[in-house]
C-alpha cells in the first residue's frame, strides 16, 4: 500500500488536522511513512499567517518537484491554510504538484488520493467550503504514543482583526456539540491520554449561536465543566483564548475545575490602545490588565503567555514603548513575539504608516531579549522547588540517553533522568537547574515541601 508523509507547518490546529487527515489515511489503507524518503506521497499542510511561513512551504515543495524528477510517480500536495488561499494557482505555480486540498477538505483527502491514483493521475484543486466539515476533525493516528493530545472543538474565526488572514483561509466559525467533543476526550482517555489540549482560532466564542448560556456562563465554560468531569483525564488546557471572551465565568474555572491546568495563553498583540484599536482588537490595554489581574488573585501562580505584533503599520515609538512596559508589568512565562506582516487582503496590508524593516527587526530584537529574561527570572523561581511532571517520553531532539521530558501543570519543559516506563505518569520532580523555556531536574523522593508549578 502506498506510504503518506506529512510534513506541518504552523500553529497546534495544523497539527491536530495532519494527524487526523493521517488517521483517516490509515483508515483507508494507506500507511504512514517514517521520512520523505520512504514516502510515495507527501503532504504539506501549510500556514498563511505570515508571509514566512508561506515562502518556507513553496521552497519546500520546490525541492520535492526536484525529487519528482528521479521519481515520477511520487505524489505531491499542499493541504491547509495555504493551499486554501491560493489555490489552483499554486498547480499553475508548480505544475508538478498533484493535490491542493482547501481547509474545509480535509477528510476528503483519502478520496481525493485514490481518485488521483486510480483516475490517470490528473490534478486535484478542491477549496470549496463544506458545511459540517469542523465534525470531520475527530479521529487520532496513534493516541497511544503520547499521553497529551489535541482536540478540535472549532474551526474558523468571526473577529476580523485588522491582519489576520485567518478568517479567510479557516472561514466562519464552527462549533461542535459538547456531546462529540466528549466522546473523543472519553476515547483518548481510554487509550492512556492523560491530557488534552482544546484547540480552535478562538476557543472564548466555542457555541456561540448553537449552545445557550447557562446560570450565565458561557457555552465554553460549560463545555470545559463536562470536560472536567471525564473519570481518569488529569489536565486540560486551551488554546486560544481571546480577551473579548475572557468573562469572569470563564476566571472562576481557575481554581474551581481541578483539571484546568494553571496556564493561559491570553494574546495581547500590543500595549497600545492605538494600535489595538488600528488592529480591531475590541478590547483596550485596561480590560486586558484586569483580566489577568482576577486571574492571579484567584491563582497567583498561573502561568501566562501571549501573542505580541511588532511592527504594525503606524506603530510609534511611544506605541512600541507602550508595549515593552506591558511586558515589564506582566513579565510573562513566555511571548510569542512575531514581526508584523503584511497579507495582502486584510484591511491592514493598505494602511498607511508600515514600518521599515529595519526597524521592525530593532523592535523585534529589543522586545525579544527583555521577555527571554522575564522567562528567564520566573523560572529561576522555580529551583529547588517540586512540580508535578506528566512524562511525555524521550525527547526527539536534544535525546541524551536516560533522559525524559514532560510538562508542569503550567506548561513549563522539564528534563530529568529516568527511563520510558515512566511514560504517562504524573511524577514528582524536584527542579534543579532553570533555563528560560527548560528546566531540569531530578525525581523527588521525598514528600514535597515546597510546590512549585
Ligand atoms: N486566534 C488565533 C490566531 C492565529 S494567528 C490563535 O491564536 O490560535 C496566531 C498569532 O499570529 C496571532 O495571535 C498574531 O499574534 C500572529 N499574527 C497573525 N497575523 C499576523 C500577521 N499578519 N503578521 C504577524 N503576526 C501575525
Ligand atoms: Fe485572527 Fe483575530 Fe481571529 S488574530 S484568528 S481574526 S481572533
Amino acid at each position: 500500500m502506498k506510504k503518506v508523509f506529512i510534513k506541518t507547518y504552523g500553529c497546534q490546529m495544523n497539527e491536530r488536522d495532519s494527524d487526523a487527515v493521517a488517521a483517516m489515511l490509515c483508515d483507508r489503507g494507506y500507511t504512514l511513512a517514517t521520512s520523505e524518503r520512504d514516502a510515495d506521497v507527501i503532504l504539506l499542510n501549510t500556514c498563511s499567517v505570515r508571509d514566512l511561513a508561506e515562502q518556507k512551504a513553496i521552497g519546500k515543495m520546490g525541492l520535492l518537484t526536484r525529487m519528482k524528477r528521479r521519481r515520477s510517480d511520487l505524489v505531491l500536495g499542499f493541504m491547509g491554510c495555504m493551499a486554501q488561499r491560493l489555490g489552483p494557482q499554486l498547480l499553475d505555480r508548480l505544475p508538478k504538484v498533484d493535490l491542493v486540498i482547501g481547509t474545509q477538505k480535509l477528510h476528503r483527502i483519502p478520496d481525493h488520493l485514490d481518485r488521483f491514483l486510480n483516475n490517470g493521475h490528473h490534478p486535484i484543486s478542491d477549496i470549496a467550503k463544506e458545511a459540517g466539515s469542523q465534525n470531520a476533525i475527530c479521529d487520532h493516528a496513534a493516541p497511544a504514543a503520547r499521553p497529551t493530545a489535541f482536540v478540535s472543538i472549532m474551526q474558523g474565526c468571526d473577529m476580523q482583526c485588522s491582519f489576520c488572514i485567518v478568517p479567510a483561509t479557516r472561514g466562519a466559525e464552527r462549533s461542535r456539540s459538547i456531546e462529540d467533543i466528549l466522546a473523543e476526550v472519553r476515547a483518548l482517555v481510554a487509550n492512556g491520554v492523560k491530557e488534552v489540549t482544546l484547540l480552535g482560532q478562538i476557543v472564548t466564542s466555542y457555541g456561540r449561536g448553537l449552545i445557550p448560556i447557562s446560570d450565565s456562563n458561557l457555552p465554553f465554560v460549560q463545555l470545559l465543566e463536562n470536560v472536567n468531569a471525564v473519570p481518569g483525564l488529569e489536565r486540560i488546557r486551551f488554546s486560544s483564548a481571546h480577551p473579548q471572551g475572557f468573562r469572569d465565568d470563564l476566571i472562576r474555572c481557575f481554581g474551581r475545575l481541578e483539571r484546568l491546568c494553571e496556564y493561559v495563553h491570553l494574546p495581547v498583540q500590543s500595549g497600545s490602545d492605538r494600535i489595538l484599536k488600528a488592529m480591531c482588537r475590541t478590547y483596550s490595554v485596561d480590560t486586558y490588565r484586569r483580566i489577568i489581574e482576577k486571574l492571579r488573585t484567584r491563582v497567583p501562580n498561573i502561568a501566562l503567555s501571549t501573542d505580541i505584533i511588532v511592527g504594525f503599520p503606524g506603530e510609534t515609538d511611544a506605541d512600541f514603548a507602550a508595549t515593552v512596559s506591558l511586558c515589564e508589568e506582566m513579565q510573562y512565562d513566555n511571548v510569542f513575539l512575531f514581526k508584523y506582516s503584511n497579507r495582502s487582503g486584510t484591511p491592514a496590508a493598505a494602511m498607511p504608516g508600515q514600518i521599515p524593516q529595519e526597524e521592525v527587526v530593532r523592535r523585534h530584537h529589543h522586545l525579544w531579549k527583555l521577555t527571554e529574561t522575564h522567562a528567564a527570572r520566573r523560572n529561576a523561581q522555580l529551583v529547588s522547588r517540586v512540580a508535578q511532571v506528566l512524562v511525555e517520553g524521550e525527547p526527539e531532539t536534544k535525546k541524551v540517553e536516560g533522559r525524559l521530558f514532560g510538562r508542569t501543570r503550567c506548561n513549563r519543559l522539564v528534563y530529568f533522568p529516568g527511563t520510558g516506563c515512566h511514560r504517562g505518569q504524573l511524577l514528582d520532580v524536584r527542579i534543579t537547574r532553570a533555563k528560560s523555556h527548560t528546566l531540569y531536574g531530578e525525581p523527588a523522593v521525598h514528600s514535597p515541601q515546597s510546590t512549585a508549578h
